[in-house]
């Protein structure tokens, strides 16, 4: 057994975190110690002396206070960890990504479901990741590669549905020209996904509570039985508790679903994902338009890092794939959907969010989506350019640091938009600083 080796010496800040650490590390080359030389334990007794010592240095409220701000660390790795955990035991994420804890718990249960064919009941606002979750169950569960039919409970007209869910024999009613496998048969031995299950119809819910509990359906004009082995997995933005107090969805087929209940947390909930999703959709996105992923004006940023996303996580999605086709290198306010725009905004940002708000709803109309690019492009630049030389009071050397650019290639572009620097200077410092370039870009 080595003895670890401890910094000895007593460091001017002891953290009580690192304290309980070095305690650690001696208790566990104690406890895996079969034989210990007498150097080794002296060795120890000095560590274990150095520990008392920091001990008694430390006072009370150290104590406390710094448990108390390396809390968030703590926080930051269980989170690390619970992925990592996630991860090492195979997890298959299918794409979703973060780690905000009610995101992982979500996924936890998951994972706990999945195996078991339980029927998992999914809630959460639109655009939460309901239909993703589903497919993290099946693709983790017992039947993976058997199939995964979904069904829009609230997209299928009353009188189609039972044809839809359960199928139909030819001529059970007009327009039934032949035998027709409904989803519950086609999703046999897989899993089936009912998305809005709320939106179903009572006489549906019947027919669905049947299929629960006897594990058959029938076809339309048929009656004869026909088994289905069928993994339910169903989704609702709505509250079906709510719902079914108030008699619009049966409470048996509310309990019978939601055996395992997992809930999304609107993304408002879980901001501290937003810059993760940023650069994970702004990858995505570069990899499906085949360009390098978008970078984002400090404006546009700090705008989406506040904004509410009442579409939750799809409409974040759109954002990222709608600013990677219009932007060139970098985005800014005027290449969000008008609809999403602040209605105030600086007066720097009117010029370009009008230009782009007027033009660039009929530009993308009107001309093919590359010169579309093009002109949107260059409106970002231009806003962005001036914008950044507003903010740095003209001074161009800063900006070229501020926006990582070569200095005479900024230049350049302020050339070609026909903004002189000088034009920004307001009567803040370092003005002297920049001087020589003044006259460059001039
Ligand atoms: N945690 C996540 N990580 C990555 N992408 C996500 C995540 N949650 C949702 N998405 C994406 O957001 C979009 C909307 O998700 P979806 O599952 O259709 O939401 P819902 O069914 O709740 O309306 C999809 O493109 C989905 O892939
Ligand atoms: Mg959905």
């Amino acid at each position: 057994m080595q003895i670890l080796d401890q910094p000895e010496d007593t460091s001017p800040a002891i953290s009580y975190a690192a304290l309980i650490e070095k305690i650690e590390i001696l208790r566990s080359t104690l406890r895996w110690s079969s034989r210990l030389e007498r150097a080794d334990i002296e060795k120890l007794l000095r560590q274990a002396n150095t520990l008392r010592d920091e001990v008694m240095q430390m006072s009370h409220k150290e104590r406390f206070v710094q448990a108390a701000v390396a809390e968030p660390v703590r926080v930051e790795q269980s989170r690390q960890a619970r992925r990592q955990g996630l991860l090492e035991r195979s997890f298959i994420f299918e794409g979703t990504f973060g780690d905000n804890p009610r995101l992982l718990e979500a996924l936890e249960i998951a994972e706990k479901a999945a195996p078991t064919d339980l029927p998992v009941l999914i809630d959460g606002e639109s655009g939460t990741g309901k239909e993703l979750m589903a497919k993290v169950i099946h693709a983790n569960g017992s039947r993976p590669d058997k199939p995964y039919i979904s069904v829009n409970c609230g997209a299928i007209p009353d009188n189609l549905l039972e044809s839809e869910l359960f199928g139909h024999r030819r001529g059970a009613f007009t327009g039934a020209s032949s035998d027709r496998k409904g989803k519950f048969e086609s999703a046999h031995t897989g899993t089936i996904f009912l998305d809005e299950i709320g939106e179903l119809p009572l006489a549906g819910q019947v027919k669905l509570l049947r299929v629960l509990e006897a594990h058959e359906i029938q076809r339309v004009g048929s009656d004869e039985p026909i088994a289905v082995d069928t993994r339910i997995v169903a989704a609702t933005n709505r509250n079906l508790r709510q719902l079914s107090e108030e008699g619009r969805f049966r409470e048996d087929l509310f309990y019978r679903l939601s055996v395992i209940h997992v809930t999304l947390p609107p993304l408002r909930e879980r901001r501290d994902e937003i810059p993760l999703l940023f650069s994970w959709f702004a990858d995505e996105a570069a990899g499906v338009l085949k360009r390098r992923p978008v970078r984002l004006t400090p404006r546009l940023r700090d705008f989406l890092l506040s904004y509410a996303y009442p579409g939750n996580i799809r409409e974040l999605r759109n954002v990222m794939y709608r600013i990677s086709c219009l932007a060139g290198d970098t985005a800014d306010m005027e290449h969000l959907p008008v609809d999403m725009r602040p209605a105030i905004t600086t007066p720097a940002a009117q010029g370009g969010a009008r230009a782009a708000g007027a033009n660039g709803a009929s530009v993308a109309n009107l001309m093919s989506l590359s010169d579309a690019k093009r002109a949107a492009s260059d409106e970002a630049e231009k806003a962005f350019l001036e914008r950044g030389l507003h903010e740095v009071g003209g001074t161009v050397a800063e900006l070229a640091r501020r926006v990582d650019m070569n200095r005479s290639h900024l230049q350049m572009l302020l050339k070609k938009h026909g903004l002189h620097s000088k034009d920004f200077r307001n009567h803040a410092s370092k003005e002297s600083r920049d001087d020589s370039e003044e006259k460059e870009a001039g």
